[in-house]
């Protein structure tokens, strides 16, 4: 890189760079530091602070903006020296001596790479996906990049919409804990430790509601179903210390995040306290223009800062007009200074302005062993085994031949998922490799991919796959998602496997062998028929460099799978959006609806007792929330609570005894739901409330205490109070969002 040769005489006059922090940092100092440092900057300096640019490649062409103090952040630059000698000139070269933010996209993992979000959240493990953003942070904290964009906390219930992959599913609850697991491993104990990272949540808000789950669609969420739904992983976020805050891209009933005072000032600053800053997403402030929302540029940027967008992420409208703005009196000096000081907040925080500068000297941690053999457990837990016939899983001893399928054998990039900026694929361990390395001694292995990439519609190796499974005991495919195919700007309206893999599986199914579907996508995929011929089905959404070891123990019962669904599996497109804490309709379906073909011919119409569902595809979907087998078998028993009448101060202890009866030492992953029967408006069939992770050994019962306090049940009401309303429950404990043992209580 050409910048890199004329800044190297920048990195020869660096001092040698201490890494050490400092100790904490007491928020009246900052306080103190903040306003010493605003008294002295000029309105360019406190613009610049607002400014976040993407550098061109050729670096030298930014030097002396930054020189005059015109840059306040970077995203995407990852190299460790660009990123010391960008931070020298701004520390050494400009007036206030001001360092940079370096912002980059580590979404599941900076070099190593963990399962995509949506992944983890099958663990429904909050230490391990902390103990994933850890790494990430350190990873990527040592190449100087200190300011993550993630976690992508928007609830997402349409499987069509790519970004599902970057999200930690559909519910509220999980998404809430698992997002505060992500902002405590990115950030660790203390913002300014050099291995900390600051995390943005995002996006703010709504954005998972994208009409037709087409990209950055309109979204249309009621200010109660946002408070209810898509608001509290948020609120969870702010009560977490999260630094910072990303936009989203949509316009909700009307109005652009980016321009939405609502959301950013009063929800997020007001109610919540929020004291980091809020960063646009990429343009979202110039595109307001598109939206038609704001006429130009100018109006676009006093529309975005008048509602609290402190940095504008790359559209450049608050370097071209804030000034004007001023003079205009269409922003206040006070509107800027609060954004900068929000801006610098985080910067003092980070120990950025003590510690600039990242240590090149130190040994490297990218791709450590103990960060390959933690992205490893991810994807184990991460696992979700959706049909297990006739015991086929674990593979035995009896098998001596294995026939290796599909285009997700063997495919190092797209096993990674979305968002691998930084992800190397020659690191990748794919299942066939893992399994020849691991396997190979005590089976023989016959691979025939059949097609060469998931979207691949030729047929010709298909003849080579039958063969191979012909020759073999059992058959395993391994089909799905290329990465591509989900992500930003990746939506699609057919969720069937692509290409010829549903011939590919139909086909090998046809020789009598079992087969063993092995998916790796980037969000659920209707895969019923696929499903239907095979003898099991471990889902994997994309599961990142470690994928390959982990499905290998699993199909071979080294390891058991324990993952449950973060995200109702629809049987057809046509269900979505679906997903499980939907309300009640006043006619709710029975279960014994007369489906399309059964209607008979000529039958007269008639609205009585008629229901609530598809006649082509019924009311359940293919797989529901929660759900996912194991190795062993689990029985629920002795449900019991402490009282059955409560105040809303209290708490409801919640007790069942869980067995494990198969023959495994396995994991089972106890949920809570809850129904609060009849509430001021309609109120979900099920809420999860509580999960609870269950080692248990063959054979072993152990009785799980859930604490309930009653404030759990709140809710924004018909008059947009957040209450516990008196009234009748229904709690369930079980392996799922449909199964489990029932009981009632009272609020009084
Ligand atoms: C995405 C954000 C991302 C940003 C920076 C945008 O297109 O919506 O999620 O953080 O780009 O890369």
């Amino acid at each position: 890189m050409k910048f890199i040769k004329i800044i190297s005489a920048y990195l020869i006059m660096l001092p040698l760079v201490s890494c050490q922090s400092t100790p904490g940092d007491a928020s009246s100092n900052v306080d103190r530091n903040i306003e010493t440092l605003l008294k002295e900057m000029t309105l360019e300096e406190k613009i610049g602070q607002m400014n976040q640019i993407s550098p061109p490649e050729d670096l030298s062409q930014i030097v002396d903006l930054v020189k005059k103090g015109e840059i306040g952040s970077v995203l995407n630059l990852v190299d460790p020296e660009a990123i010391n000698a960008l931070q020298q000139i701004a520390m050494e070269e400009t007036r206030m001596k001001i360092p940079l933010i370096v912002g980059r996209d580590v979404i599941h993992g900076f070099k190593t790479i963990f399962p995509i979000p949506l992944g983890q959240a099958a663990s429904f493990n909050p230490e391990l996906v902390k103990e994933g953003a850890r790494v990430a942070a350190v990873e990527a904290a040592s190449q100087g990049v200190r300011w993550t964009f993630a976690p992508m906390i928007d609830i997402a219930r349409d499987p069509r919409w790519g970004r599902i992959a970057e999200s930690l599913g559909e519910d509220t609850y999980l998404t809430s804990v698992l997002g505060v697991a992500m902002i405590d491993g990115f950030q660790g104990d203390n913002l300014n430790d050099p291995t900390s990272i600051a995390a943005c949540p995002k996006h703010f808000v709504g954005y998972g509601a994208a009409e037709s789950g087409k990209d950055y669609n309109s979204t249309f969420i009621p200010e109660r179903t946002l408070r209810n739904v898509y608001l509290p992983p948020f609120k969870a976020a702010v009560d977490a210390g999260a630094a910072t805050f990303m936009t989203s891209f949509n316009d909700n009933d009307g109005v652009p995040s980016t321009g939405n005072r609502f959301i950013l000032d009063q929800v997020l600053r007001k109610e919540w306290g929020f004291t980091g800053f809020v960063v646009s997403d990429w343009a979202s402030v110039s595109e307001m223009i598109n939206h038609g929302f704001a006429k130009d540029g100018k109006e676009a940027a006093m529309k975005a800062i008048n509602a609290g967008v402190d940095m504008d992420m790359v559209s450049g409208t608050y370097v071209a007009y804030v000034k004007e703005l001023l003079n205009e009196k269409k922003i206040t000096m006070q509107t800027i200074d609060d954004a900068v000081r929000n801006i610098l907040r985080i910067k003092i925080k980070l120990g950025l302005f003590e510690n600039p500068y990242v240590d090149i000297s130190a040994s490297s941690v990218l791709y450590a062993e103990e960060h390959l053999l933690k992205a490893k457990e991810a994807a184990v837990q991460s696992a979700i085994l959706l049909k297990n016939d006739n015991e086929i899983l674990p593979l035995n001893e009896s098998i001596k031949t294995i026939a290796v399928v599909g285009p997700m054998a063997d495919a190092p990039h797209d096993q990674l998922g979305t968002w691998i900026f930084d992800g190397d694929k020659n690191y990748t361990q794919t299942p066939l490799k893992a399994l020849q390395a691991e396997y190979g001694d005590k089976v023989r292995i016959l691979y025939a991919p059949g097609t060469a990439y998931s979207r691949d519609m030729r047929t010709e190796g298909i003849a080579a796959a039958v063969n191979a499974a012909r020759n073999a005991d059992v058959v395993l495919a391994f089909v799905g998602e290329e990465s591509i195919l989900s992500g930003e700007a990746h939506s699609l309206t057919n969720l069937d496997l692509q290409g010829a893999q549903n011939e590919l599986i139909a086909a090998v199914a046809k020789t009598g062998k079992p087969v063993v579907t092995v998916v790796m996508a980037g969000r659920p995929l209707t895969i019923g028929r696929d499903a239907e011929v095979s003898e099991a089905v471990l889902y994997n959404f994309h599961p990142g460099t470690m994928g390959g070891p982990a499905i290998a123990d699993l199909l071979f019962g080294k390891a058991v799978p324990s993952g449950k669904l973060p995200v109702t599996f629809p049987k057809v497109v046509g269900q979505i959006p679906m997903y499980h804490s939907h309300n009640n309709t006043g006619r709710p379906y029975q279960g014994n609806e007369t489906m399309l073909q059964d209607i008979p011919l000529e039958a007269g119409q008639t609205s009585l007792g008629n229901t609530s569902f598809h006649l082509d595809a019924g009311f359940d979907p293919l797989y529901p929330f929660g759900y996912g087998l194991s190795y062993s078998t689990f029985s629920y028993t002795n449900l019991r609570i402490s009282a059955d009448k409560l105040k809303t101060t209290e708490s409801l202890t919640v007790m069942t005894d869980i067995t494990n009866t198969g023959k495994y030492d396995a994991t089972e992953i106890a949920q809570l739901y809850v129904q609060d029967c009849f509430g001021s408006v309609t109120r979900p069939v099920k809420e999860l409330k509580d999960f609870t992770r269950v080692p248990l050994k063959a054979g072993e019962t152990k009785t799980v205490t859930f604490t309930l306090p009653m404030e759990k049940l709140a809710y924004y009401n018909l008059d947009m109070n957040y209450v516990v309303e008196a009234g009748e429950f229904k709690l369930w404990v079980g392996p799922n969002s449909q199964e489990g043992l029932k009981t009632a209580f009272v609020v009084e």
